[in-house]
Formats: C-alpha cells, structure tokens, sequence
C-alpha cells in the first residue's frame, strides 16, 4: 500500500469522499436500500465486471519485469538498437502452461509459455516463446485443432487422454516434441529453471542491409531442474500455484532469476540448400552446424503491484517486430503473426496497446482514433499523406528490408522435402543421445502412465507403433508396460 493510500480518506472512483465503510443508504436503519446510493452500486458493478475472458490457450502463468543487457557484439548480424553492444532494455515476461485454465495446477504435465516484451527505443519487440525449441505442429491450420484435443471434451467437460493421442498418433510430426513433453522436461521444477526458446526462426538484418536467419535461446543461468511425475502429481494437489509462488517469492527474496541469451545464427543463402528445412518448427538445427553465439543477459528483478493490470492483460505478439528484425517463411508464424493481436482485440479491447503494460515507452505518432477505452489522445490531421505538418513515414531511416524472396502458384501444401526431412530421426536422437539410461526409463513409465488414463483402441495400438518409429526399443517397452498393467486390472 503507498502512504498516499493508507493517509487518504476512502473515496468513489469519481473521487467523492466516502462517507461510510460499513452502512448503505437505506430508509431509517430498518428500512429498505435506496437506488441512488451510488457507492453502493459502484461496488456492485464494479464486482460484477471485474473478471475478463481467460488466454484461450496459455490462460494460467504469472511474470516480472526486469532488464536485458547486452554483453556480446552481434552489431554484424542485427543493427536492432536493443542488441547493440550495452544496451540496456526493460523487459517484462509471463510464464505459462498451454492446456489448463486459470486455476489450474502449475506442475501438470505441459509445455512451458516464455513471452517477453522489450520496452525498445525503436518500439515493442516481443518473442513469444516456450519451453521447448519445437513444436507439435507445422501448419496454423492444424493448431486450433490440436489445442482443443489437448484441452476439455465437449460433452463432459474432461480432459481426455484418449484425444491427445488420438490426435498426435495422427499427426506424426508431433513425434519431436511429445518425445520432449513425455521425458524430463515436460515438467520444470520451476520457471527459473527452465530454458526458453523462440523455437520459430527468425531474420535479422544488418546495417548494410544482410540478412541472417536466427533461433534465440534463453539459457537458464539457475540450471535445469525438473519434477518427477510422483513430485508434480502432489504438488498438483498441495499447491497449484506452486510455480507463480517461487518467481514471485524468489524474487521478493532479492534472488533475480536470470538467462543468457545465445543465438543460432545462419547465413541467408544457407536456408535454400540445407539439408532440413530451417522453417520447419518442428525440428532442430544441430548446435554442431550451428553453435551457440553468445548475446546478452535477462534479468527478472521486479514483481508485478497488480496482477490484473500488470499480467492478465499483458499482450504479447509475434508480429511485434523491430527495425533489424523480421519475420521467417515459417508458416506457423505467419499463421501467429495474425492471431495474436486478434485474440488482443477480442480478450482487450482494440486499444489494448494503450493499457500502461503495453504501450511502448518511445513516442508514438500514429494516425488511429477513437474506439472502446481510447486512452491516448488522437489530433488532427487524422489522416497521411497531409499538408498540415503531420508525421510521415522515414523510409531513408526505416527501409522494409526484414523480407525474403517468394514466388509460385497458390497450393495447399507441406513443405518441399528435404534430404533429411523426417518426422521421427530428431526424436530418436533427443531419446538416444540426450537422455540416459535412467530418463529413457522415466520416459517409459510416463508415458505408460499417461496412456494407461483412458486410451482406448483403435488410439491405443496407434500409440504402440508411434513410438516404435521414434525408437524401437522404447516401442516395445510402453507396449510391454501397458499391456502388462491392463492385464493386472
Ligand atoms: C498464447 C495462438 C503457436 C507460444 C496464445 C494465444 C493465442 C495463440 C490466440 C492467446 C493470446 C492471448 O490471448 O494473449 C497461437 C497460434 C499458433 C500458436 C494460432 C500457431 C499457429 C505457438 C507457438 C508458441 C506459442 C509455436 C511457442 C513457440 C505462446 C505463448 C502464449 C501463447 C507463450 C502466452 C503468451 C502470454 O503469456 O500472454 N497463442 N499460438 N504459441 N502462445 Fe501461441
């Protein structure tokens, strides 16, 4: 509370003094409440309209704000002006998990959101980010499917394992990345020890106007820590919001969680030969090919005051890019690049770029007006080109430079396939040369465990030859685990 609260007299939200905290207006002490009580009725209204519709998905995650600095010169690769050598830029970021709503336990199984929003001098950069450095799916059009198979049935309002891995087992490019959900990571011990990624590829582009294809990755400087599958279960009943309480509890302690920001980064004509496809977000590029490039620093150092104001309604978007950066011919992010302001507009309000956690902290010129909620004052001459003196665009200063090259007929189609584009080799490489002995066995019985909660046939045998295409050993082993568990019910 600031101290002008706690000596200020308690008013209405039109700022006349409030004349009690306990009585309403009523006729004599026994007698009825009156309509023009109008504190009263603020109260009530005010109560009425103070939830908003959840993130359809992502709706349960907490954030802090904090800085990123740059300690690495990249100046050869982006002239972005928040990654030139010692810039300083403010930052806030929210953690999430994708399925559950906003009450939801923390330590389900899941990936991990990883949003970010930089207060940049040239305007908002924004990755928005998970967890892992692939995804399910590589078309948008397949994403609002996947998302309701990961979620609530429609006739009994249940999760259903049944129609996670009926949809999966359908889609095999899934392979990659349930192979990461299924093993260690599907569960961090906390945000802070999480890596997070932009999995998507990105362009950067220098002052001489070269362009660089780049993956971020922020790597967490608190080291990874996960839960088992027994930790989380319980910890899914004793504390749901286990994950929002340690950010906000370890940095209220003064231990800042911080990640080192390295980048991919691949020469422009590379993309057109490389033996993957470096758009498909379901895939890797091998840090042998491309190593790890070492940037900057974020550090998360300030709690939100207000969760609603500061949180709920930050609004992050893939389409938030800066001079120096741009956008990749990946078809998911071109997909993103739409979706996110428009479930901003619906979830926020058209103006939601106005609400103080949004706006941009360098001067905006711009030539909208009106709408729900306008905070931000419009002028005259409300419209471009003008002879009256009004911002014009810089195109000297600003070049549309972040692009790349496209040509054909309109087709529905995946991508052309590349030498070693395959849906199941990365996910038999992260089983056999990042996991162990003992997370191979952990691997086993999560997903044994996860099937065994309600996967029925034809899903069922589909799940037993899913994972003997990523590796057969491991194949036969949930076989084996499933079968045997059924067969002692
Ligand atoms: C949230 C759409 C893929 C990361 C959301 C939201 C939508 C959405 C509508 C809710 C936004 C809001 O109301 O604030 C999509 C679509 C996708 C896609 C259409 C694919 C075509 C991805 C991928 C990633 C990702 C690939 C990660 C690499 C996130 C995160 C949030 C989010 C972190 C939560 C942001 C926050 O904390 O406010 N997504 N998404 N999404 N998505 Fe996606």
């Amino acid at each position: 509370m600031t101290t002008e609260q706690t000596t200020a007299y308690h008013t209405t939200e039109s700022g006349i003094p409030v004349s009690s905290d306990e009585h309403s207006l009523t006729v004599g002490a026994d007698g009825p409440i009156l309509l023009h009580d109008h504190y009263l009725i603020e109260q009530i209204a005010a109560f009425n309209r103070e939830m908003i519709p959840d993130r359809q998905p992502h709706a349960k995650g907490s954030g802090a704000f904090g800085r990123f600095e740059v300690t690495h010169d990249v100046s050869r690769y982006t002239c972005a002006k928040f990654l030139q050598p010692g810039a300083r830029t403010e930052v806030v970021a929210r953690f999430s998990t994708v399925a559950g709503e906003a009450g939801s336990p923390d330590t389900w199984r899941d990936p991990r959101g990883f949003a970010l929003k930089f207060y940049t001098e040239d305007g908002n950069f924004d990755m928005v980010g998970n967890n892992t450095p692939v995804f399910f799916v590589r078309d948008p059009l397949k994403f609002q499917h996947f998302i309701h198979s990961q979620k609530r049935r429609v006739d009994n309002g249940l999760r259903d394992n049944d129609m996670q891995w009926d949809f999966w087992t359908l889609s095999p490019e899934t392979a990659h990345q349930v192979t990461w959900l299924m093993g260690d990571r599907g569960i961090p011990a906390s945000w802070r020890h999480m890596d997070g990624f932009s999995s998507h590829t990105y362009l950067w582009v220098n002052a001489a106007g070269e362009r660089f294809w780049v993956k971020y990755h922020f790597k967490t400087d608190q080291g990874i820590k996960c839960l088992t599958q027994e930790q989380a279960g319980q910890l899914a009943g004793a504390d749901a919001d286990y994950h929002r309480r340690d950010l906000y509890t370890a940095i209220k302690r003064g231990e800042h969680p911080s990640w080192t920001l390295k980048m991919q980064i691949m020469p422009y004509e590379d993309a057109k030969t490389y033996r993957i496809n470096p758009f498909d977000l379901t895939k890797v590029w091998p840090q042998g090919e491309y190593p790890l490039i070492e940037v900057g620093k974020l550090t998360l150092d300030r709690n939100p005051t207000d969760f609603h104001s500061q949180i709920e309604q930050v609004a992050f978007e893939p389409n938030n890019f800066v001079p120096g950066t741009g956008l990749s011919p990946d078809k998911m992010l071109l997909g993103r690049s739409f979706a996110y302001a428009d479930a901003h507009r619906a979830r926020l309000g058209v103006n939601y770029k106005q609400i103080p956690v949004n706006a941009p902290k360098c001067p905006v010129h711009g030539y909208t007006k009106g709408g729900a909620m306008r905070m931000r004052d419009a002028h005259d001459p409300a419209y471009v080109p003008n002879s009256k003196g009004g911002p014009a665009a810089d195109r000297q200063r600003f070049p549309e430079n972040a692009v790349w090259a496209a040509d054909g007929e309109f087709v529905r189609a995946a991508y052309t396939l590349r030498p070693d584009d395959d849906d199941f080799s990365q996910a038999h490489a992260l089983v056999n040369r990042v996991m162990d002995d003992a997370a191979r066995d952990r691997l086993v019985s999560n997903i044994v465990g996860h099937v065994l909660q309600g996967v029925e046939e034809p899903v069922l045998s589909r799940v037993f030859e899913y994972w003997s295409k990523i590796d057969e050993t491991i194949g036969a082993r949930v076989k084996e685990g499933v079968l045997a568990e059924r067969a002692g019910d």
